[in-house]
């Protein structure tokens, strides 16, 4: 089995199914996003979200609220669905290509995960009984993140006579919405206004404005036929083009003869560019895609595989002795480098790249979910991911004062360019805990790095402006900090006293506010203190309160209660709950919900992961199989949190059965929700089941820790890390069900570590 490639028939037209693919086999680079929909089309009658996305860009779109309470916020972010490139299909004898005409001889899809492309092979016998072999690679650039490049082979079986390749772009494409999901978008809006549809040397353009926050994107588009001749392609000379064009629509026909065993193929290239990213996108497409057809596409299909070598290299997941597990595990680590913007302008959305669920925003599940697998395999992403939460800083504060806080700043719960668009404030803004997760984002970064010069330039005042707000928001209860009327992470338990994980997560914030504000000091670097006006009055403040901050624990249950009146609530009837009632969120009023003691997903449980040293082993254990009981994971953020910490309380064979529902969660569509885009965060959730979990890495202050254990059915696992600029290798090997690690240093000075109790040094 090669585990970089995979690969399902695709035989069976449900409609479904097919949605499902175009999400599954999706192409993005960071930038661009395409879904993988067929070239031709489905036949009338079916649906499909036909998207193409720019990371980081979008509309403002009115979210109305029926009752205009001062500060709800009536106007969101939307991605969009850009252009439409991806239509290509090819005519011979007359007969046009369809899957839902002729018969389907063969059909296969499958994502080459060490090439970094998809591909379409189908072997396809038409109405009239000629036979055609098609092979379509798709890729997204790494190289060049502006390129979407097609390969569209047609292999004449018996056929001979004139073929037609007919090529889309399509400029007047709309977003896919759906009224019955609050997970998409609820309406459908005119958000593409055309400035200009021009061709030039074959080359189409499309220019256009959004309707409301005056961005601009242009796309070009070309094809080039190619002949094989001699084993090498060359140009073919012989070919006719067509153009028609119909408002913000394009067609191209290439027109040219096929004789039988003959293999054609047409390179379609589309080059994306906007005004967030450029000051004239057309100018910059016309340049790019100009440069691009002079190149020979076997360079750009290199180009792409050196990046993905360098990329498996550096984190070099595995598992050995279950395969199947192993290929999810690639798969969900191959989509965190496919979603992750790598500029100041774009973060990683809920749904990557590959769908509109949730609208493109970004949410707390970078810090606390992706962010970990790209700090510890390639921190330079990280660091942007932090850079772009920095350059919205500005927009956290005005955040804050709409709020009412009179200092520090408040990171809205999901976004695009930095402002809040949560239309249900009580499991959207209210999760002020998402200020905690970045800070502990940039805290994580610097243990993991050493990365000072970051922290001095950027880091240090988003912790200082986060810790600012948490003085601003809580407050003493007699010797107590307390902070009341927030959301923790689980959204079935809201507007809540004391949430134990926000409590936990501010008081960490307000720590590192102080170390950082003397390590500065220390240093002489003022710049950041003087532009805030930090004070060391301020300073002795967050670390009064970090100290007196209030953290639930229930003496007779010796457990860390949710929140304030958790434990009071009444009991949810698990029992009688049919599984079709889940997830509760789709079956029941959010206020019933409220008032029982239920979890939509992982919240104290997450807390004992991350801010392990905050409770004894006793607390966490008993925790722990408290809100087993009373979690339902209808989140896909739950079940990987939950396999780290049966891992970290040795309950291996429980963490596995958790990572296992949590790691195939997308390509088995567990949620039934996968047409609409991967589930991003529990992807990056899957990374620390293994690494985090199994492998029982923490970084702390004194150095790297690791605490391995190994599922019975596994051979081993491997992982390598990149840390304080080392690199190092991790072998976890079953001796009859006792894991022995090995640990190799690849790269950079000696060092010590901690494997369980253990101090060793290695060099
Ligand atoms: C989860 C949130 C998450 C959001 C986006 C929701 O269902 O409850 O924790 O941030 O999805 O992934």
């Amino acid at each position: 089995m090669n585990n970089y490639i995979y690969e399902v028939p695709d035989q069976t037209l449900d409609n479904d199914r097919l949605m499902l693919n175009e999400t599954l086999f999706h192409n993005a680079n960071g930038y661009i996003g395409i879904r993988g929909c067929y070239e031709e089309g489905y036949d009338p009658g079916y649906k499909t979200i036909r998207g193409t996305y720019i990371n980081g860009l979008y509309d403002y779109a009115d979210m109305p609220q029926a009752e205009k309470l001062y500060g709800l916020c009536d106007k969101k972010q939307t991605m969009l669905n850009v252009a439409d490139t991806q239509g290509m299909v090819f005519t011979a004898g007359g007969e046009r290509f369809s899957m839902f005409e002729g018969s389907v001889l063969e059909s296969v899809r499958s994502l080459n995960m060490g090439g970094g492309f998809s591909k379409r092979h189908v072997i396809w016998k038409s109405p009239g009984g000629n036979r055609f072999e098609l092979n379509i690679r798709r890729m997204a650039s790494f190289e060049i993140p502006n390129l979407f490049l097609m390969e569209y082979k047609v292999k004449s079986l018996d056929f001979c006579g004139e073929i037609f390749f007919s090529s889309e772009h399509f400029g007047d494409t709309h977003n896919f919405c759906d009224p019955m999901d609050p997970r998409v978008a609820g309406e459908s809006q005119e958000h593409l206004v055309p400035i200009e549809a021009v061709q030039r040397d074959n080359i189409s353009y499309l220019y256009t404005a959004t309707a409301a926050s005056g961005l601009k994107i242009c796309s070009a588009v070309t094809e080039q036929l190619f002949t094989e001749q001699n084993g090498a392609l060359q140009k073919e000379g012989s070919i006719s083009v067509r153009i028609e064009k119909e408002g913000h629509r394009f067609y191209r026909t290439l027109h040219t003869k096929i004789a039988a065993s003959e293999e054609l193929t047409v390179y379609k290239y589309s080059v994306f560019t906007d005004s967030l990213r450029c000051e004239d996108p057309f100018g910059e497409a016309e340049r790019l895609i100009t440069e691009l057809i002079g190149k020979d596409p076997a360079q750009l299909y290199a180009a792409q595989k050196n990046y993905l070598t360098a990329c498996w290299e550096r984190s070099a997941l595995t598992i050995e002795g279950d395969d199947e597990l192993d290929m999810a595990l690639k798969y969900n680590t191959y989509q965190l480098l496919q979603s992750a913007g790598r500029d100041e302008h774009s973060n990683v959305a809920a749904k990557g790249l590959s769908g509109e669920g949730y609208e493109g925003h970004y949410f707390w599940d970078t810090e606390m979910y992706m962010q970990p697998f790209f700090t510890m395999t390639n921190p330079e992403i990280s660091k942007n991911l932090i850079s772009y939460r920095y350059s919205t800083l500005d927009k956290a504060r005005e955040n804050a004062r709409l709020l009412g806080h009179k200092k520090g700043a408040l990171y809205p719960w999901r976004t695009i360019e930095g402002s809040e668009c949560s239309g249900y404030f009580p499991s959207g803004t209210a999760q002020y805990h998402i200020d905690g997760d970045i800070a502990y984002s940039v805290v994580a970064y610097y243990l993991a790095t050493n990365d000072y010069e970051f922290v001095a330039k950027k880091g240090a005042e988003i912790v200082f402006e986060t810790a600012r707000l948490w003085m601003d928001v809580g407050n003493y209860d007699g010797d107590r900090f307390v902070i009341n009327c927030v959301t923790g992470p689980d959204e079935y338990t809201c507007l809540v006293n004391n949430n134990y994980y926000t409590n936990v997560t501010a008081k960490y914030n307000l720590d590192w506010a102080v170390k950082f504000y003397y390590m500065l000091v220390e240093k002489g670097d003022l710049d950041t203190i003087a532009k805030i006006s930090l004070t060391g009055r301020e300073v002795k403040e967050f670390a009064k309160a970090s100290e007196k901050m209030f953290l639930p624990y229930d003496k007779e249950r010796g457990i860390n209660p949710q929140d304030d009146s958790f434990l009071s609530k009444k009991e949810w009837d698990f029992a009688g709950t049919p599984v079709s009632d889940y997830p509760l969120l789709l079956h029941y009023h959010p206020l019933y919900i409220y008032r029982y003691q239920v979890c939509k997903q992982a919240d104290t449980v997450l807390a004992h992961f991350i801010y392990e040293d905050a409770q004894d082993e006793e607390t966490i254990r008993k925790s722990f199989a408290f809100y087993e009981m009373v979690t339902t994971h209808d989140s896909s953020l739950s079940t990987c949190i939950y396999s780290i910490v049966a891992a970290r309380l040795k309950q291996v064979e429980k963490a596995y059965k958790y990572f296992g529902d949590s790691a195939k969660l997308d390509l088995f569509d567990l949620h039934h929700n996968t047409k609409d885009g991967i589930h991003t965060a529990n992807m990056g959730g899957n990374y620390m089941a293994v690494v985090y979990g199994f492998g029982g890495l923490r970084i702390k202050e004194d150095g790297l820790h690791l605490d391995p254990v190994i599922p019975t059915c596994w051979k081993a696992f491997r992982f390598k890390l990149c840390y304080r600029g080392r690199e190092l290798s991790v072998e976890v090997v079953n001796r009859e069900n006792k894991a022995e690690v090995s640990v190799s240093l690849l790269e950079g000075e000696s060092l010590e570590l901690f494997l369980g109790n253990e101090k060793i040094r290695i060099s």
